[in-house]
């Protein structure tokens, strides 16, 4: 059995030869948030199954009960009793988000619409995260802000009603769509989100919000308009709609299954079964670039859930993952698809003969930690030849050594490198491993009963 050698918040992890069996992950951190925050909104009581086990999840209950919901949890089930839309009780402290960008970007949109005046906190790496993304169309809406340089503490002055508008999302993110389509619902009249760009009728974020708000009852609409070198799609959403509770089963983190899907692909030997992952296709970014490469991942038992697409994943380790005919460069649209993926996948590029360029993703420097660097400096550690650029990196096929590792507090940072270190040479050192917590809490205990 492998060996780890947990101390408070040091791991030490050691080459493996493979992973096999057959684990259940914890539930989707992006559906659990929405499914707390709406059915707090909902009309009714609501059964939520399979919940994230995440630090950030919690965040969002514990906001919701400051805003007066009634929460009950056990172990992965939550129990939520609706308020309404427009029930929310004026917090008696601050809204703590702790690390979780989800949990204030959404929230704001809800805030925004309610009659009280209310403060978002967050922890130091959130209090240094941009929020004038969501502050800009909420303000347009009619909300008020208070902020130190557009950043947390957010002092959000709720306006009711909201004025609806049409906006034209400036990023591909998911939380600022969300965030305006919920301050949309306590709007008069139709609010529109317009998405960037595509190559095809698809959306260019994760659309979790949009499918759960349509599975709860709102009327919402999309439609695709053709641009002639693309598709813009546009959601609008109709601020006289109400919500309905409905019991909802989360499916399991694919961001989450993400790192053993590369440990299993690059372990020779492998066999992993991962049941009932979400396999939304605006999350599908990861499976589409490790197949490209060579990766034997194979989804079985497809169904709907929800309104969500899950699956069981079978991933094979086969020793021949890296076909040099694949391009190794990852840009443009499919960037947000994977974006929290992306230290994961430089990982891999480690692996693969033509090393892999990821370009594009800006986005990274403003995630829980600067992820560029994060991701950068640790390779280097490993001893891995790597470029960075301002919007993303180069990675060159390297042998990695055992190192000394900065998780940066960031969990997708201490996992990533985890993961590393099993095909790395000697031993190496995850500093502050703990904050896998933020998404992961059992990350460790699950890699120890598959790694041999
Ligand atoms: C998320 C959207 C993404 C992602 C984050 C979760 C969400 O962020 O990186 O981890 O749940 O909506 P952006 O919307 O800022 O791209």
């Amino acid at each position: 059995m492998h060996k780890f050698l947990i101390k408070i918040n040091l791991m030490k992890i050691y080459p493996a030869k493979y992973l096999s069996g057959e684990i259940n992950l914890p539930g989707d951190k992006s559906i659990s948030h929405r499914a707390a925050l709406f059915s707090a909104m909902a009309q009714g009581e609501t059964r939520i199954e399979n919940f994230a086990s995440s630090a950030d999840c919690a965040s969002t209950l514990d906001c919701l009960k400051n805003l007066g919901v009634e929460i009950r949890r056990d172990n992965s089930t939550v129990f939520v009793k609706g308020t309404g839309k427009n029930g929310f009780q004026k917090p008696s402290r601050e809204l703590d988000c702790g690390n979780s960008g989800t949990t204030v970007r959404l929230l704001a949109g809800i805030l925004s619409g309610q009659s009280f005046e209310s403060v978002l906190i967050g922890d130091e790496s959130l209090s240094k995260r941009p929020m004038r993304r969501v502050i800009e169309p909420l303000t347009s809406m009619g909300a008020e802000f208070e902020a130190a340089d557009s950043r947390l503490p957010l002092t959000v002055k709720g306006k009711k009603p909201l004025q609806a508008i049409s906006y034209e999302l400036p990023v591909a993110s998911a939380q600022v769509k969300s965030c305006v389509l919920l301050a949309g619902l306590n709007a008069e009249g139709k609010t529109s989100v317009v998405n960037p760009k595509s190559k095809d009728r698809q959306p260019t974020s994760r659309n979790h919000t949009e499918l759960m708000l349509k599975y709860l009852g709102a009327n919402i609409e999309e439609k695709y308009v053709e641009t002639g070198d693309g598709f813009v799609q546009e959601i609008t959403i109709d601020g006289g709609s109400t919500l309905t509770a409905k019991d909802l089963l989360i499916p399991s983190d694919i961001s989450s299954a993400a790192f053993f899907l590369v440990a299993a692909t690059c372990l020779n030997g492998s066999e992993l079964i991962l049941r009932n992952v979400g396999l939304n296709p605006s999350r599908m970014g990861i499976i589409e670039v490790l197949k490209k490469f060579g990766a034997d991942i194979e989804i079985l038992n497809e169904r709907e859930v929800c309104n969500e697409n899950i699956g069981d994943l079978l991933v094979k380790g086969n020793g021949d993952f890296a076909p040099e005919a694949a391009s190794n460069i990852i840009s443009g649209e499919i960037i947000a698809n994977l974006i929290d993926e992306i230290p994961i996948l430089a990982i891999f590029g480690t692996r693969l003969e033509n090393g892999l360029e990821i370009r594009n993703a800006a986005e990274l420097r403003v995630k829980e930690s600067d992820r560029i660097s994060a991701v950068v400096e640790n390779l280097r550690r490993m001893g891995a030849n790597v470029e960075e650029f301002e919007d993303g990196l180069k990675v060159y096929r390297s042998n990695l050594k055992g190192a000394e590792i900065d998780s940066f507090g960031d969990h997708r940072i201490a996992m990533a490198f985890s993961v590393a270190a099993l095909f790395a040479e000697g031993e190496t050192t995850i500093n502050g491993a703990e904050c896998a917590a933020v998404s992961f809490p059992e990350f460790y205990d699950v890699l120890g009963e598959i790694v041999n």
